[in-house]
């Protein structure tokens, strides 16, 4: 969910719609926003943003304090009534959290003893009136009673609080879901995260989990720990700038992200490797090379797309470096009790560096004392900062909430983390080392090229947009992009797609397929190519529609295939940044062709902060 908290001069209510318009990916299954202006003024609805702006009363959004939320639905359906902000039962304190209070029915039952009534399923209405009555038992402050409240729950949270009896304060706290204050002149910010701000300033703080934060209308703030420490806060400066969220000319953010990969493929190699001289350099590895070194195995966990990117790892690291890798589903991991020592190192990938369950399976392998090795691109995320040593993908911000640039810098970052290990290993020769870098940085040159055939991908989206079912085959480096192309289809077109590795196929979805199948081939492996060629055989037997993307110039499974996507040839383990690119604009094409939002796709959320 996203959060957008504005106190200071100017009109609060247009800031707070576009930056709530800006976190929109976060969560858009409904939105609302508080606003003081001599009495309380609540606006909520289901839907998106847009929908909340039809129900705003001209006249009475003048205010220049206010919180504002956009929802992706926990506890409760997504409807007007558990849209947040939540009131206190007096009408004097507005809410809006992110998160998951788990200890909420106890709570619960406890207030309607003492006369609370609940006009919400949320938990978030239950938090709201437990900090009333701490402030109206203790007679205290508001931020003390926050405080108090807050170490009376469990769960994970972000939350800002609106005062009826104080319009020039506003109250911020954070466990487990990001929160970041932005410090301008006389004025301050408070959001999920930096797109709702930069706009307005380049200073920013962190929250730390188990701090809240008191701002005030004058621009001075403090910071606390739930434990009462005052902290001193380090202001830090946002690096991107304000185009890098816009859509620059693009119908969509999910299609300039897919253009922008050689781009931000360049900027996550720049400065780590040069091929002529051989080196590869990744700051975060060299700080922790001998434990690294001496590392019995990898543990890779993460959700999603990093998933995908995680399989790509684990071939690469034991092609390349000759050492044990697993990779695990982060929600998987931390619930079965894994074997985990000292001597393991586990790398954690995510793009928003906020996933709960990815971060929650890092802090137990650190308890359980293995190194932390973390792949983000949000930087100063939660779980680049809680992780030893790690490194940027630096992809820049990934708005589309399908992930597409994000996965391609993680692939090539984990390309120069495996030829690194297979350095300092002495694993492999290092002419071919060489060859490999060469080509990774001929590798934004080749996806440029790839793009090209757009046109010719979106005549194929043509003719297969109305089938209800997609299979995805790939053998080896290509069977990872296999999920991933599936993935891209279902989450933004809503037609079931599977991947699978090809060879795989004939023990079970061999069974679906029939004329109305559309079977996308990744077919570029040089090694296993007649296999896979025996496998375009078998579907074709069966008279399945085959889409294949191939090489430049192969023949044979041309002559097979009902389309082919030829895309330029490269060095085998680099074959996923190339073939990936096709199947992210078919899903693309698809999807609009369906006439669905591919950037916002319902019931998703770009950065699930909660288990
Ligand atoms: C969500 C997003 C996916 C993403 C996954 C992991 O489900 O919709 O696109 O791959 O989270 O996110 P992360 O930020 O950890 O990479």
């Amino acid at each position: 969910c996203g959060i957008v908290g504005y106190v200071g001069t100017r009109d609060a209510f247009p800031l707070i719609i576009k930056g709530l318009k800006r976190l929109e990916y976060r969560g858009y299954d409904s939105a609302g926003i508080a606003l003081l202006n001599g009495d309380m003024t609540i606006f909520k609805k289901a839907g998106k943003v847009i929908e909340l702006e039809k129900v705003v009363e001209e006249g009475k959004t003048h205010a220049t304090i206010g919180i504002g939320h956009t929802r992706w639905a926990t506890h409760g359906e997504p409807n007007d009534r558990n849209a947040h902000p939540h009131v206190s039962q007096s009408g004097n304190l507005a809410i809006i959290h992110n998160g998951i209070i788990e200890n909420y029915a106890p709570i619960k039952e406890e207030l309607i003893k003492r006369g609370y009534e609940f006009k919400s399923d949320t938990d978030t209405e239950v938090l709201v009136n437990l900090i009333e009555e701490v402030q109206k038992k203790e007679n205290t402050t508001l931020d003390h009673a926050v405080r108090i409240a807050l170490n009376e729950v469990v769960g994970a949270y972000a939350i800002a609080v609106l005062n009826r009896n104080n319009p020039d304060q506003l109250i911020a706290a954070r466990k487990g879901s990001p929160l970041v204050i932005g410090v301008g002149e006389n004025e301050l910010f408070i959001a999920s995260d930096a797109s709702p701000i930069i706009e307005y300033t380049k200073n920013v703080i962190y929250l730390d989990d188990k701090e809240y934060a008191v701002v005030n209308r004058d621009g001075s703030y403090a910071i606390r720990t739930l434990g009462n420490v005052e902290k001193s806060p380090e202001i830090k400066k946002l690096e991107f700038s304000i185009e890098t969220i816009e859509k620059g000319g693009f119908e969509h953010f999910m299609l300039k992200e897919i253009y922008e990969q050689p781009k931000a493929i360049e900027d996550s190699l720049r400065g780590r490797m040069n091929a002529s001289q051989g080196w590869i350099k990744l700051g975060g590895l060299n700080e922790y090379i001998n434990k690294i070194d001496n590392a019995d195995r990898f543990l890779i966990t993460a959700c999603g797309t990093s998933w995908h990117s995680g399989l790509i790892a684990e071939y690469m690291i034991e092609d390349l470096a000759r050492v044990p890798v697993e990779v695990e589903y982060a929600s998987e991991f931390r619930y079965r009790n894994p074997i985990i020592t000292e001597k393991d190192v586990v790398i954690a990938i995510s793009q928003s560096g906020e996933t709960a369950d990815t971060l929650a399976a890092i802090e137990l392998a650190k308890e359980r004392r293995a190194l932390i090795y973390g792949i983000c691109n949000v930087i100063g995320s939660s779980i680049a900062r809680a992780s030893h040593a790690g490194s940027y993908t630096h992809a820049g911000p990934e708005i589309g909430v399908a992930s597409t640039k994000a996965f391609s810098t993680q692939v090539s970052l984990i390309t120069l983390i495996a030829l690194q290990l297979a350095q300092v290993k002495g694993t492999m020769p290092t002419s071919k080392l060489r060859e490999i870098l060469y080509e990774l940085e001929n590798i934004p040159s080749k996806i440029e090229e790839t793009l090209t055939l757009d046109a010719q991908i979106k005549e194929i989206a043509a003719i297969y947009k109305d089938a209800s079912n997609f299979l995805y085959l790939g053998r080896g480096y290509n069977f990872p992009v296999a999920l991933e192309g599936a993935l891209k289809l279902k989450e933004i077109s809503y037609i079931h797609a599977e991947g699978y590795p090809a060879a795989e196929m004939k023990h079970g979805p061999i069974a679906l397929i029939d004329e109305n199948m559309p079977v996308v081939f990744l077919a570029t492996n040089r090694s296993a190519y007649e296999k896979i060629v025996s496998n375009v055989q078998e579907v074709k037997a069966r008279k399945g529609k085959i889409i294949a993307v191939v090489h430049k110039g192969d023949t044979q499974i041309r002559a097979l295939a009902d389309h082919i996507i030829e895309v330029p040839e490269t060095e085998e383990i680099l074959s996923p940044l190339i073939t990936i690119v096709p199947l992210q604009l078919l899903a693309y094409h698809i999807a609009i062709m369906r006439g669905c939002n591919v950037d916002q796709p319902r019931n998703l959320a770009k950065s699930v902060t909660v288990e």
